[in-house]
């Protein structure tokens, strides 16, 4: 019987094995609101589950100051070695976004993070991410993240590990959701948009809400 893995080493391997896990072009949702966070003139942002950084790279190489974390040592020493061979300035670190973020508070512009949310966390853990973006964001600041939703072509497939989780045959467990939680979620920010999109970069294609949160002005 298929059992549920341990999802840090499954990180920690994929990277190990591929050094361009999802590509070395930025993510859809980067491209789709690079534009928003030019507008915003946001300086300083923070970037979660950052990977193997093929978005950190994007947004430090046109300007942004970006300090980016994730839980897989793998990932971040790639991008330690990467941004020393590019002569790029990054903040990069190693970071459970379980644990309080090691930041200050209202020291950032923006957050953003693609496909973390969506993954093995439950709700409670979602909420509390949510929470601590919401601490270091400065008011009038953003959230932007992405999650994998109910109209995902693997939403209800494989194996079923939690609430709207279910485990992929790469051994990735992935929290769907549907449009009602990211509504729910979004307790203390003003919600400014829920937009589908699809994310056609490797392994498969994904279907996801791209969701964009505003920390409310004094
Ligand atoms: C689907 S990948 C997306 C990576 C990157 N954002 C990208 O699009 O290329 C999810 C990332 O979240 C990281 N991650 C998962 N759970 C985490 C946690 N609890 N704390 C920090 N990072 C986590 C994984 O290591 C992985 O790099």
């Amino acid at each position: 019987m298929e059992e549920k893995k341990n999802q840090k080493q499954q990180w920690e391997k994929a990277y190990q094995n591929n050094v361009d896990f999802f590509g070395e072009e930025p993510s859809e949702l980067a491209l789709s609101v690079v534009g928003t966070l030019e507008m915003e003139e946001v300086e300083r942002m923070l970037e979660l589950g950052c990977g193997q950084g093929r978005d950190t790279f994007f947004f430090a190489r046109k300007g942004f100051d970006v300090h980016a974390l994730d839980y897989s040592s793998e990932g971040i020493e790639l991008m330690r070695s990467k941004a020393e061979d590019g002569g790029l300035k990054m903040d990069i670190g190693v970071h459970d976004v379980r644990d309080p973020l090691p930041f200050p508070d209202e020291s950032f512009d923006a957050v953003y993070s693609h496909m973390l949310l969506t993954m093995e966390l439950v709700e409670e853990e979602i909420s509390y991410v949510l929470q601590e973006c919401l601490r270091v964001l400065r008011p009038g600041g953003l959230n932007i993240y992405s999650v994998r939703n109910d109209h995902d072509p693997h939403y209800g497939q494989f194996l079923h590990v939690g609430e709207d989780m279910y485990q992929n045959p790469m051994g990735f467990v992935v929290h769907f959701f549907p449009e009602e939680k990211v509504r729910r979620l979004s307790e203390g920010y003003l919600l400014e948009w829920i937009k589908e999109f699809e994310d056609s970069s490797p392994p498969f294609v994904k279907r996801l809400y791209e969701v964009v949160l505003r920390k409310p002005e004094r």
